[in-house]
């Protein structure tokens, strides 16, 4: 049960550029993936979540809790995805709506799974808005989106994929345009939220230094391939692959505090 990818092929007109795709992610699990720009990433997940481009097309199989997602209306799709699944993506803004203020953003995607009056639901904002660390919430629900700094509108985003208490949250490289410091607090607050859920999580990145701090397996993808996966320790430890010996080195480049390299 959970998630389970199997032989997943994604083709864009005659092109076909996710080749063959399988992993699993088992209830209340985490998993990351990561490869370098244009490995696939980004196209494996939409198709998870039934949300590809005009033109796409899919072929293999993503079941989720045994039920086959590939090939269903979209009609029942958004049904699933409304209530069980959760997504949030690199730029908040394509989440939010510029002309309406955070806390009606917010409340509507908790209308659309609870049946709230008006003051519970100003209370379920409020708290919303609290749980994903926004400061002064009585006042920040009152902003447009314009008026919050990224770090804050990626938290709304988080607090609106959040609202129906998904079974599966699925992230794609939603620090990336954040600067470091904001990052941390970004993971730290998916790792929280994911562990008081319960729910699964599916974690994209380029940058395998921030998995440690959300999953604890990962898939390394090259070229619509999956070309390692494992443990994110024993990955990290001992790459097997060129590509992912690559990934961990350019982390550590990164990580380098100036101080003599071991
Ligand atoms: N709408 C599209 N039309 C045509 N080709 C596309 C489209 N979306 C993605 N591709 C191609 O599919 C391949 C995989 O793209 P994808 O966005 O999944 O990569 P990614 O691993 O998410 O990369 P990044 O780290 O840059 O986000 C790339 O070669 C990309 O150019
Ligand atoms: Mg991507």
């Amino acid at each position: 049960m959970g998630l389970e990818v199997s032989d997943l092929r994604i083709r864009i007109g005659r092109r076909e550029l996710v080749h063959g795709v399988t992993f699993d992610v088992p209830t209340g699990e985490r998993l990351g993936i990561i490869g370098e720009s244009g490995s696939g990433k980004t196209l494996t997940v939409l198709a998870v979540l039934g949300l590809l481009p005009e033109g796409a097309t899919a072929e293999g199989s993503v079941r989720w809790n045994g039920r086959e997602l590939l090939g269903l209306p979209d009609r029942d799709l958004a049904l699933i995805r409304g209530k069980e699944l959760g997504v949030v993506f690199q730029d908040p803004s394509s989440a939010l709506n510029p002309i309406r203020t955070v806390g009606a953003q917010i409340g509507e995607s908790l209308s659309i799974h609870y049946d709230l009056d008006r003051r519970e639901l100003r209370q379920r904002v409020l708290a919303a808005a609290a749980r994903v660390g926004l400061p002064d919430p009585e006042e920040i629900v009152r902003r447009y989106p314009h008026q919050l700094s990224g770090g804050q509108r990626q938290r709304v985003a988080i607090a609106m994929a959040v609202a129906s208490g998904p079974r599966l949250l699925v992230a794609d490289e939603p620090t990336t345009a954040l600067d470091v410091t904001v990052q941390a607090g970004i993971l730290r607050l998916f790792d929280d939220l994911v562990g008081t859920l319960g729910s699964s999580l599916v974690f994209v990145t380029h940058d395998i230094a921030l998995l440690g701090a959300v999953t604890d397996h990962v898939v390394v993808m090259a070229d619509g391939r999956i070309v390692e996966s494992g443990r994110l320790d024993t990955v990290v430890d001992d790459p097997r692959e060129a590509i992912t010996a690559g990934l961990v080195e350019a982390a550590r480049v990164a990580a380098w505090d100036g101080g003599p390299v071991a």
